[in-house]
């Protein structure tokens, strides 16, 4: 391995996915000298941008979660429109083929970004050496070199959890990444944990036709979203063929004559149960090993957390720590987007803090849940007076129209003051219905400002006006 001379930077970045790279943009408009460092590679070893977000997350699911979409409405849902097709099939390395590249697309259009804006772009492997200094190395591991900035951030993301007694193998035990470039379809499948990764997977996978069952340790069904709508999506989702096991806590794995069998615990006593495949979906751990020397003394928690203080700064001097990495937040990409350009912009000397609590969710499901502020339980809990307010999709004329009549629109609001303190969605587009909630509540308006705003006739977002406008005064409950 060849080592070369040192290059200065104003700012380097460790990490491209969404949050390096929306802060590496930040940078170079803000006039300042930038480098991001980033090291995924895909499967045929050529550098990607846009980190587990793009190729192994949201963005991938959701791509995979329209074909799959496509293919099912296909075989069930198009006779009611009067339109038969026969002889549908399905080529999955095909459907594979086209999600990695829509990937490569949005990647490739991410890289001529960064050369747009001058940004040094270098694919390699870096680690924190000091508060001013970065080893590289290549990701041919060739060349090592030393970079040094004056402000440097960490946005290297998080990687799937592992279960003991689960092993992966990526053959038959396999992680969520792995899941998302599956070559043949499994007749029967199993997902540890009915999270945001085990529904978004499981909402692929059943309507591709494989027999998908959820085992959850939980006893309740998506905790963190209102549960009105999560009852209510448990109902959907189980009626749509998911097998929903909730208290079921899985205990071990192991791959015998190429199934795997799995041992599972409920109040019932131990169970056991044969798949094709297992995806483990168990939550998401920040990629922070090996992420600085240790003479670096960069302070993580025990579980490997960066620390952060409300700025975004870590514990060494012009070190800053974004985006999964740190326990500000949910993990959520366009979280850390908000904290690559907030810390830009606190180097260039601008201060625009974040508002954490306007921030929204959502679940790449068929309904998709979205939600943006507080919980109606979570309301009740504090003692907080609510007023509560509530529109059904199947009530609303573009939904009929399109047939996709499953879910609501929910609106809580302060009953001293009507401001509205959540809106919670389930409904195809949720995703993008919540924009107009999170845009209400940044601008601290009441359940009467939206019920007095005109939505075009007819359209989804109609349902967030009706709901809106079920609160009002005199409008019976
Ligand atoms: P999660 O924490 O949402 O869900 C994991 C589930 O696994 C939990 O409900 C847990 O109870 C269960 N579990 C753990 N051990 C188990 C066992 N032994 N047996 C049975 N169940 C077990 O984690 P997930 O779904 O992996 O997501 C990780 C993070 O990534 C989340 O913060 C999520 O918000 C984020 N994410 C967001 C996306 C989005 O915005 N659409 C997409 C993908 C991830």
């Amino acid at each position: 391995m060849s080592t070369k001379s040192t290059s200065h930077y104003d700012v380097i970045i460790v990490g491209a996915g969404p949050a390096g790279f929306a802060s590496a943009i930040r940078c170079a408009q803000l006039g300042f000298k930038t480098a991001c460092i980033d090291n995924w590679r895909n499967k045929e070893g050529q550098s990607q941008l846009g980190g587990a977000h793009l190729n192994a997350g949201s963005v991938a699911s959701m791509t995979l979660l329209q074909s799959a979409k496509l293919y099912h409405q296909l075989n069930h849902d198009i006779a009611k429109h009067g339109i038969y097709a026969e002889a549908i099939s399905l080529n999955l390395p095909q459907m594979i083929q086209r999600k990695n590249k829509v990937i490569a697309d949005i990647s490739h259009n991410m890289a001529q970004s960064l050369v747009h804006h001058g940004i040094d772009h270098i694919q390699a492997k870096a680690r924190l050496l000091n508060a001013r200094q970065v080893e590289v190395i290549s990701t041919d591991k060739q060349v090592k070199s030393i970079l040094t900035a004056k402000h440097i951030i960490l946005s290297t993301g998080s990687s799937p959890m592992k279960l003991d007694n689960v092993p992966v193998d990526n053959e038959t035990i396999i992680d969520s990444i792995c899941a998302l470039n599956l070559q043949t379809l499994p007749k029967k499948l199993a997902i540890v944990g009915a999270g945001v990764v085990g529904l978004e997977l499981a909402s692929i996978w059943n309507r591709l036709g494989a027999k998908t069952i959820l085992l959850e340790a939980q006893e309740d069904f998506l905790s963190v979203v209102d549960q009105q709508i999560s009852g209510e999506a448990y109902r959907i989702f189980t009626q749509q063929g998911l097998d929903i096991r909730l208290g079921a806590r899985v205990i071990s794995a192991k791959t015998l004559n190429k199934k795997v069998c799995i041992d599972y615990q409920d109040q019932e006593g131990t169970h056991n149960l044969r798949v094709d495949k297992l995806i483990v979906a168990c939550g998401r751990k920040p990629n922070s090993m090996m992420l600085a020397a240790p003479e670096a003394d960069l302070l993580l928690d025990e579980n490997g957390y960066v620390y952060v203080d409300k700025n975004c700064r870590t514990n060494l001097p012009s070190v800053y720590a974004i985006g999964d990495l740190t326990l500000h937040g949910p993990m959520l990409a366009h979280k850390g987007i908000e904290e690559g350009v907030f810390v830009a912009e606190f180097i260039a000397g601008q201060y625009t803090p974040i508002n954490y609590e306007n921030l929204p969710s959502v679940i790449y499901t068929g309904p998709e849940i979205a939600w943006v502020g507080q919980t109606e339980q979570d309301l009740r809990a504090a003692g907080v007076a609510i007023k509560v307010g509530s529109f059904p999709l199947h009530a609303n004329i573009r939904a009929q129209a399109t047939g996709k009549t499953d879910g609501m629109v929910k609106i809580i609001t302060s009953a001293a003051s009507d401001k509205i303190l959540g809106i919670h969605i389930m409904s195809t587009l949720a995703s993008e219905l919540i924009a107009e909630a999170v845009l209400a509540m940044e601008f601290s308006a009441s359940s009467e400002d939206l019920s007095r705003t005109i939505h075009a006739r007819p359209t989804l977002s109609e349902a967030i006006h009706d709901a809106a406008f079920s609160l009002k005064q005199g409008v019976m409950q």
